[in-house]
C-alpha cells in the first residue's frame, strides 16, 4: 500500500520510522517532511493546511491510506475531504476532531458521558468574566476555547492576572480561538497523558506518557506544546490505567458513537491525577508531540496493521 503522514515535527519522524518497518507498505511519503524523515520516506513540500492540496498530491501519487500527525488538517476536517474521494484515512472527522477543536464541546460530551473534569463557565463576552472572577478564588485557569498550540491556558496566581488574561484573550491574542474564554476550576495534582487507538467503537489502550510542558528548567515558565516526555509514567499504575479506560475513554467512544460522531483515530486524554482520582483536563485528537516518540519506541507489534483495523 502507498502511504502519506502528513506533518513535519519529530511526532511525524516517530511515526515514519515505526511505519517503515511494515511489510504492507510499498511506498511511503511524508509531506512536508523534514530533513531526519528523508531516512525513512520521501518527502513532497505540501502546505497541510489547505485540504485541496492535500487531496491533490493524495490523488496524483494514488495513495491508499493518508495519516495526518497533527490536530490542524484533522479540525479542518481532512479526513471527510479525503474520504469523499474514496481515500482511507486514519484519524477523526470534523465532527469528531472538536474533541480537540473546540472545549466547550468537550465539556458537553464529559457532561453527557459523566466524566470527571474541572467545574468551569464560558464567556463570550470581558465584562461578565471579570465579574465572575468575584465568586472563585485564585489559583485560576483561563483558556481560549479554541485551538491555539498549547499555549492558549494561563494559570493566573491572582485575579490581576487574571483579569489581564481575559483581556488579552478578547483582546485577539489568541485569534478566533480567544474570542470564547473558558474560566476553569484550577486542578491540584500530578499530569499524566493516556493514548487509545479507537475505531469508532472500540478503543485499544496504547500506553501512558508524561511530558514536560513548561519552557524553563525546572518546571518554570509559560506552558509550551511540550518540551520532553517519558513513558510509562510511574504514577500511573495498571489499576489506574483500567480505570481511564473504563470510565473515561470508553464512555467519550460511546457517546461520540450515539450523537452520530464516531471517534475514529488516536483518542489522547491530557489528565490531573487529583485527590479524587484522575480528572480530564483535555482531550487531543492525535499523537502527543513529544510523547509519539517514546510511545512507538515502545510498540513491539505492527503499529501499521494497528492502524489499518481501525480505519476499516
Ligand atoms: P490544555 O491545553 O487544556 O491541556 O492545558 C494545558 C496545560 O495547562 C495542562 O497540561 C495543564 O498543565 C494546565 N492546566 C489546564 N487546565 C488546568 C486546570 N484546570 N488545573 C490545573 N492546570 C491546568
Ligand atoms: N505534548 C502535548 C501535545 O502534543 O499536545
Amino acid at each position: 500500500m502507498k502511504v502519506l503522514v502528513l506533518g513535519s515535527g519529530a511526532r511525524e519522524h516517530a511515526m515514519c520510522w515505526s511505519l517503515a518497518n511494515s511489510p504492507l507498505i510499498t511506498k511511503l511519503i511524508c509531506a512536508p517532511g523534514n530533513p531526519g524523515i528523508k531516512k525513512e520516506a520521501e518527502c513532497i513540500d505540501l502546505n497541510i493546511n489547505n485540504n485541496e492540496d492535500i487531496v491533490s498530491l493524495a490523488l496524483k501519487e494514488e495513495i491508499d491510506l493518508v495519516i495526518p500527525g497533527p490536530e490542524i488538517p484533522l479540525v479542518n476536517g481532512i479526513i471527510n475531504d479525503l474520504n469523499k474521494v474514496n481515500i482511507k484515512a486514519f484519524g477523526p472527522s470534523k465532527e469528531a476532531s472538536q474533541l480537540e477543536g473546540s472545549k466547550k464541546f468537550t465539556k458537553e460530551i464529559c457532561k453527557a458521558a459523566n466524566i470527571p473534569t474541572a467545574n468551569y463557565e464560558f464567556f463570550t463576552n470581558q465584562e461578565d468574566a471579570i465579574h465572575y472572577l468575584k465568586s472563585i478564588n485564585a489559583p485560576i485557569v483561563i483558556k481560549a476555547d479554541g485551538l491555539a498550540a498549547g499555549k492558549g491556558v494561563i494559570i493566573a496566581k491572582n485575579k490581576d492576572e487574571a483579569i489581564l488574561a481575559i483581556k488579552n484573550s478578547f483582546k485577539g491574542v489568541f485569534g478566533e480561538a480567544g474570542k470564547t474564554v473558558l474560566i476553569e476550576e484550577y486542578l491540584e495534582g500530578i499530569e499524566a497523558s493516556y493514548f487509545a487507538l479507537c475505531d469508532g467503537k472500540n478503543a485499544i489502550p496504547l500506553t501512558n506518557a508524561q511530558d514536560h510542558k513548561r519552557v524553563g528548567d525546572g518546571d518554570t515558565g509559560p506552558n509550551t506544546g511540550g518540551m520532553g516526555a517519558f513513558s510509562p509514567t510511574p504514577n500511573l499504575s495498571e489499576e489506574d490505567n483500567e480505570h481511564i479506560l473504563n470510565n473515561i475513554i470508553k464512555p467519550t467512544l460511546a457517546v461520540m458513537h450515539e450523537r452520530g460522531t464516531p471517534f475514529q483515530g488516536i483518542l489522547y486524554a491530557g489528565l490531573m491525577l487529583t485527590n479524587e482520582g484522575p480528572k480530564l483536563i483535555e482531550y487531543n485528537v492525535r499523537f502527543g508531540d513529544p510523547e509519539c516518540q517514546v510511545i512507538l519506541s515502545r510498540i513491539k507489534s505492527n503499529l501499521f496493521e494497528a492502524i489499518l483495523a481501525a480505519v476499516d
